[in-house]
């Protein structure tokens, strides 16, 4: 027979002692209040409640207690744990609370602040301005037409009176595309639309077209093979010079500013007839003495010239299908580069192709 089983440790097991549960749950108080932040306080977690903190350690010496003192052992290990969880538990809402402020405070967004620093694209100031051109007609109720700049010869050259002989078709001026055989090439002007407009439309017709030409010109300060034109065909009943006269005027003081006149000088264009060219008053000198004498724009002129112009020649008008009797009308074409120069100071058309940024800022990002 066996005694009663009176085996127990007779040692006191220290960490169980009242005073050492109540430093132990002080200190990771302590602990937990001290942690300034959540990663802190997730250390401080790890040390005072994790499986190797005193208060656990001390948990598993429970076993080694007296049965009796085990059950009052158990309550103040288990009150110190409880406190410490609170403890977390509170300081973790505080942090959080706190980190919830910081990050409010901090990234907040400051509206005043330039938002775009990056540059942007923008529209090249030659598209704008033909544009702006053709507002200015839209708004006298014309309408914008466009055309292909691969052109078929007829439409280019032909049906606009410019028979097989004439100088402007030789390789000279125009690039033709191969097969050279196949008669087609980049058109040369915005006339061909004028040809396109009438034998696709029935008058009254009004229309304004600008466009990219091509000849085979160098690039230099007043020339570019790739250039743009923007050409007005307006087609009626008694269209004449003087309405031509008005349109023009019109359109100079709309691109040039009020009291820019225009004034015509006779010439020769296959497709008109009377034809002229037309000449801007120096927008420098305005042609007055003594400053025209001395002007550099307009050479001591008084005038410069802006483009070509005149009554549609009869011929156009049958070869692209309209009654010569009972209609009649009038066209121009001015270089939308010239206009540009005119109307900006741009001394050099090589500053137009070249797209360096610092000649298209001034005008503006105009998307
Ligand atoms: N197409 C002519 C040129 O390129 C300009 C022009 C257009 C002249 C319309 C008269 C009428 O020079």
């Amino acid at each position: 027979m066996s005694g009663p089983n009176t085996n127990y440790d007779p040692v006191e097991v220290t960490p169980l002692r009242a005073d050492e549960v109540a430093a132990m749950r002080d200190q990771a108080i302590a602990a937990i209040g001290a942690a300034a932040d959540l990663d802190a306080l997730k250390a401080v977690r790890l040390a005072h409640s994790g499986d190797r903190s005193p208060l656990s350690l001390a948990n598993r010496e429970i076993g080694a207690l007296p049965p009796q003192a085990r059950k009052e052992a158990g309550q103040r290990i288990g009150q110190a744990r409880g406190a410490v969880n609170e403890a977390l538990k509170r300081r973790t809402t505080e942090l959080e609370a706190e980190q919830e402020e910081r990050m409010l405070l901090e990234e907040t967004v400051d509206v005043t602040l330039p938002y775009d620093r990056d540059p942007q694209g923008a529209r090249h100031p030659l598209t704008t301005l033909q544009e702006r051109i053709g507002d200015v007609f839209v708004a006298m109720g014309w309408e914008v037409a466009d055309g292909p700049e691969v052109e078929a010869e007829w439409l280019n050259f032909d049906a606009l009176n410019i028979g097989p002989d004439h100088p402007a078709r030789t390789m000279q001026d125009t690039m033709f595309l191969e097969p050279l055989d196949a008669g087609v090439v980049l058109r040369t002007h915005t006339s061909p639309v004028q040809a396109r407009t009438m034998l696709s439309r029935t008058p009254p017709i009004y229309v304004i077209c600008p466009g990219r030409t091509y000849r085979t010109d160098e690039l230099d300060a007043t020339h570019t093979p790739v250039f743009h034109q923007v050409e007005g065909l307006a087609i009626d009943r008694g269209l004449s010079m003087a309405h031509l006269k008005g349109t023009l005027d019109h359109f100079a003081a709309a691109m040039f500013g009020e009291g820019i006149s225009t004034r015509f000088r006779p010439s020769y264009f296959p497709f008109t007839e009377p034809s002229a060219e037309v000449d801007l008053v120096c927008f420098v000198c305005r042609g007055v003495e003594p400053d025209v004498q001395e002007c550099r724009t307009c050479r001591g002129e008084g005038w410069i010239e802006w483009g070509g112009c005149g009554v549609v020649n009869p011929r156009v008008l049958r070869a692209c299908g309209v009654d010569s009797h009972t209609y009649s009308g009038f066209a121009f074409g001015m270089g939308v580069e010239r206009t540009l120069m005119f109307r900006h100071g741009v001394e050099d058309m090589r500053d137009m192709v070249e797209g360096d940024v610092r000649f298209t800022l001034p005008f503006g990002v105009e998307l």
